[in-house]
């Protein structure tokens, strides 16, 4: 376990001071040492204190896993996070966020920032010395990929060569599964209604950061993306900040939603992943989300774990 521990402090050690805006700013062993890191602590065979560090949390969109993940996260590190609701600093009065950013710099050892734009996540990085973290922009959700990917490893043993079916939007959650993905070896499949794919940019993107030969293929068709995967995985049709377009989205989608029947066309041991919130009725059905391949609540529980990993890492306490 010494060695285990050297390994992944000298993998993860360049990090410390970083910011994590994207699945893509940690290298394939990064991500692999982190994922370590994540099983050492959920297994009690590390303890990190940090030390009274503050992390502080501007969400500007509503969250309950991933505030609360940090929120335990930083207690079992020793720290605390203190909550700044956008609405209730100067910034919903329209106080700069340069100025907003350079002074939380010197009261916070790191921000975890949940907004719309990944610009403005970028601004917070540029104008602060201290690691900002991506909590979910409208491009990336980088830290729910991360307990993905270790939710996939406990239940498969290995990442490389497995094949991942994300069926529904093209948003947020899929960008970040293709990037992480690919840099882990997985093939990921992407299926969605006509219109709703990730942008081709994207795709470039992380096809350019494949490791061996994991591919990316992007379908319309879910029954043809499902087949013989390993896991399949959905997500809200409708993302926050997409409300008004929720009706046009149910009719868009019809056929995408991961049921029994879509499931039935997967590898028999194939397992089911949602991120959550689940709209039960709509991307999944009830039966799905209780079914013995559903390893969504443990996937939900491993937000802490890899968030724990993540903060030791940047905050260098290892
Ligand atoms: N999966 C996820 O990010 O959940 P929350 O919106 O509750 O944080
Ligand atoms: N795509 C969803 C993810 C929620 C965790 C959204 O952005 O609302």
């Amino acid at each position: 376990m010494e060695n285990v521990s050297h390994r992944v402090a000298a993998e993860l050690s360049p990090l410390k001071g970083k910011d994590f805006l994207s699945s893509s700013d940690f290298s394939r062993d990064q991500t692999l040492a982190l994922l370590e890191l994540a099983i050492q602590l959920k297994n009690g065979y590390r303890r990190i204190d940090l030390g009274n560090r503050v992390l502080g949390l501007i969400f500007s969109k509503a969250s309950t896993r991933t505030r609360v993940s940090f929120q335990v996260a930083m207690a079992r590190l020793g720290g605390q996070t203190i909550d700044l609701n956008p609405q209730l600093t100067q910034l919903g009065r329209g106080e700069p966020l340069k100025d907003t950013a350079r002074v939380l710099s010197s009261y916070c050892d790191a921000l975890a920032i949940r907004t719309f734009a990944q610009q403005e996540l970028s601004d917070y990085a540029y104008w602060t010395s201290i690691p900002v973290i991506n909590a979910l922009t409208d491009l990336e959700h980088p830290c729910q990929a991360l307990a993905d990917f270790l939710t996939l490893k406990e239940s498969l043993g290995s990442l490389e060569g497995q094949t991942l079916s994300y069926i529904g939007d093209g948003n947020n959650v899929a960008n970040s599964l293709m990037i992480c993905g690919v840099l882990l070896g997985v093939n990921i499949r992407i299926s969605t209604p006509k219109g709703f794919e990730p942008s081709s940019d994207f795709i470039d993107k992380a096809r350019s950061l494949a490791f061996s030969n994991a591919s990316i293929e992007v379908s319309n068709d879910p029954f043809e993306s499902v087949q013989g995967s390993n896991a399949v995985y959905t997500d809200v049709w409708a993302s926050m900040g997409q409300e008004d377009e929720q009706l046009k989205r149910q009719k868009a989608f019809q056929g995408f939603c991961l049921n029994e029947e879509l499931l039935a066309a997967a590898h028999k041991e194939a397992i089911v992943l949602h991120c959550l919130p689940a709209h039960r009725g709509e991307e999944i059905s009830e039966t799905v989300i209780e079914s013995k391949s559903s390893r969504i609540f443990q996937q939900a529980e491993n937000r802490l774990h890899v968030q724990q990993a993540l903060l030791a890492t940047l905050l260098g306490g290892l």
